[in-house]
């Protein structure tokens, strides 16, 4: 591993240079070479998340707002764990701010997750038949936020890889109908494709407020973007189409 001034100004922006090794491909060596010199990676490294996908969550909820003190918040697609480090702090899981209301949080995903203080994980695939009934079991009432970062493993094929998260994104939106408080939020990554738009209408009907929003933390080169619909209308509304 070789490092490299490539401002050409004198300026300190050091690039790392991995070189090819022996029984490693070229595509690993190139993933390497990009987390070491992904700032967001050395942050998250530095900070004590588990991964960079923790300031996408930290972005849309500095825009937004809704991880509140208080909140009862269902991490969906939560491995390695970043977005749950995330609301534990911000909606004082811990009970750290004494003066504050405490909130919990709610993790689930296909893999195992090492602990995380302040969070309730669970191993499940929730694309599985009684998955929404398991999760509002461990949930036990309803919830302020649910949110979603879930994605499939890339297959490679860009369309293929487009439907399977919008299936992802629709199954967490069908469990957010189900359990949201009035009032509450729903926050899901999606891929730019197109088969988005039946979901954009429901959530429109369904919450006061829909946005689409591309946090810096997601990389440019990547057609992920995240959808915010805030203001749950309520139950009554739910798959709302005669209007
Ligand atoms: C991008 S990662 C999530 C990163 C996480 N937000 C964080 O901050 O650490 C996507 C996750 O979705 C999970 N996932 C994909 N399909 C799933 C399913 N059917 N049920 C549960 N989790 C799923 C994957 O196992 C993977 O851990």
């Amino acid at each position: 591993m070789t490092t490299k001034n490539t401002s050409g100004r004198g300026q300190r922006e050091l690039r790392v240079r991995v070189k090819t090794a022996k029984g490693r491909k070229l595509s690993s060596t190139l993933w390497l070479e990009r987390q070491l010199n992904d700032p967001y990676v050395v942050r998250a490294k530095k900070e004590g998340f588990r991964g960079r996908a923790a300031y996408k969550i930290l972005e849309l909820d500095d825009k937004f707002g809704f991880l509140k003190p208080g909140c009862r918040v269902v991490d969906l697609g939560c491995a390695p764990g970043g977005w749950c480090q995330v609301a534990v702090e911000r909606v004082n899981a811990l009970g750290q701010k004494k003066n504050k209301a405490q909130g919990t949080v709610l993790g689930v995903d296909l893999q195992e997750v090492e602990p995380i203080a302040g969070a309730e994980i669970h191993q499940l695939d929730f694309l599985s038949d009684d998955a929404d009934e398991k999760v509002k079991g461990w949930l036990g009432g309803r919830a302020d936020v649910v949110m979603s970062d879930m994605a499939a493993a890339a297959s490679g094929h860009k369309g293929t890889d487009h439907l399977r998260i919008i299936a992802l994104c629709e199954a967490a939106a069908a469990f957010a109908f189900d359990v949201l408080e009035e009032g509450g939020t729903f926050v899901a990554k999606v891929l730019a494709g197109g088969a988005e738009n039946e979901l954009q209408a429901l959530l429109k009907k369904n919450f006061t407020k829909v946005a689409n929003v591309k946090p810096p933390a997601s990389r440019a080169d990547s057609s992920e973007k995240f959808v915010v619909a805030m203001g749950f209308r309520g139950r009554s509304r739910e798959g709302a189409d005669d209007e």
